[in-house]
């Protein structure tokens, strides 16, 4: 039981993918019914070469996220996050998100691998921007340069800090739980088994099964993420 090994646990990290935020409104890119992936290549929309010489789909497709960040928030499970945080029920969040959620609903530590699309940046100067300017057509930075949102694009490396910071929390971690990932991008799915080869607990939450399951000491398949996360803080406090 969830809420048992929460209570054991000394050091707990929590993975996070698109699945933490269907239920505020946002697609997933994998899910068999309709994910953002389903019928586009993402390496010919989210990508450099895209950024390069797809430009236009490339703004189409990052003004849709952009505006359909502005109508969504966070759901019970960010805020439950962000309480256990603060409880230390759980010590730090990893995520794959780029919505700004979890900061968003209060939570402190979080290393966001996939970096973020609350602002923009220049290519050339990085100046930063707030990410509205797309949803007013204005691409381009005071010096010339093109602005593109600050999330990491198929085709480039992820954020320094946040890997190191990733690797950090995973070894240290004693219960390792992820939360609406399928697990399929590197190198966040490598987390969860270098958390479990050096010992610690796996719990993944996810609709559909991953190819992780068999390592996971306990497998939550089928479930709403808000609808566990709130099951589990009850069983936690009561
Ligand atoms: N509750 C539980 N699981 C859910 C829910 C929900 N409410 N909604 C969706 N899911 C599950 C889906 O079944 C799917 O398996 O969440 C998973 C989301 O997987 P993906 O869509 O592949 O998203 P993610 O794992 O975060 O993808 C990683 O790939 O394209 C890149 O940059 C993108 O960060 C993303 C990365």
């Amino acid at each position: 039981m969830l809420h048992k090994l929460l209570k054991e646990s000394v050091y707990t990290v929590v993975l996070t993918g698109a699945g933490m935020s269907t239920e505020s409104g946002l697609s997933d890119f994998r899910s068999f019914q309709k994910g953002l992936w389903k019928h586009k290549n993402p390496q010919q929309i989210a990508s450099t070469y895209a950024l390069q010489h797809n430009r236009t789909e490339f703004i189409d497709f990052y003004k849709m996220r952009i505006a359909a960040l502005q109508n969504c928030e966070p759901h019970q499970g960010h805020h439950i996050l962000a309480k256990w945080e603060e409880e230390g029920n759980i010590q730090s969040i990893i995520t794959q998100n780029v919505d700004g959620f979890h900061h968003q609903a209060g939570s402190k530590r979080v290393a966001e691998l996939h970096g973020t699309l609350r602002h923009i940046r220049c290519q050339r100067c990085h100046t930063q921007y707030e990410n509205n300017l797309y949803l007013l057509n204005q691409y381009e930075c005071k010096c010339g340069g093109f602005l593109r949102p600050s999330v990491v694009l198929f085709g480039e490396t992820l954020p320094y800090e946040a890997i190191i910071e990733a690797e950090k929390e995973s070894n240290q971690a004693d219960l390792f739980i992820v939360l609406g990932s399928s697990l399929q991008v590197a190198p966040a799915n490598h987390f969860p088994i270098e958390a479990k080869h050096t010992g610690a607990k796996l719990v993944i939450i996810n609709m559909e099964p991953t190819d992780f399951d068999e390592e996971a000491d306990i497998v939550i398949q089928g479930r709403q993420i808000g609808e566990v996360l709130k099951e589990v803080d009850e069983a936690l406090h009561c």
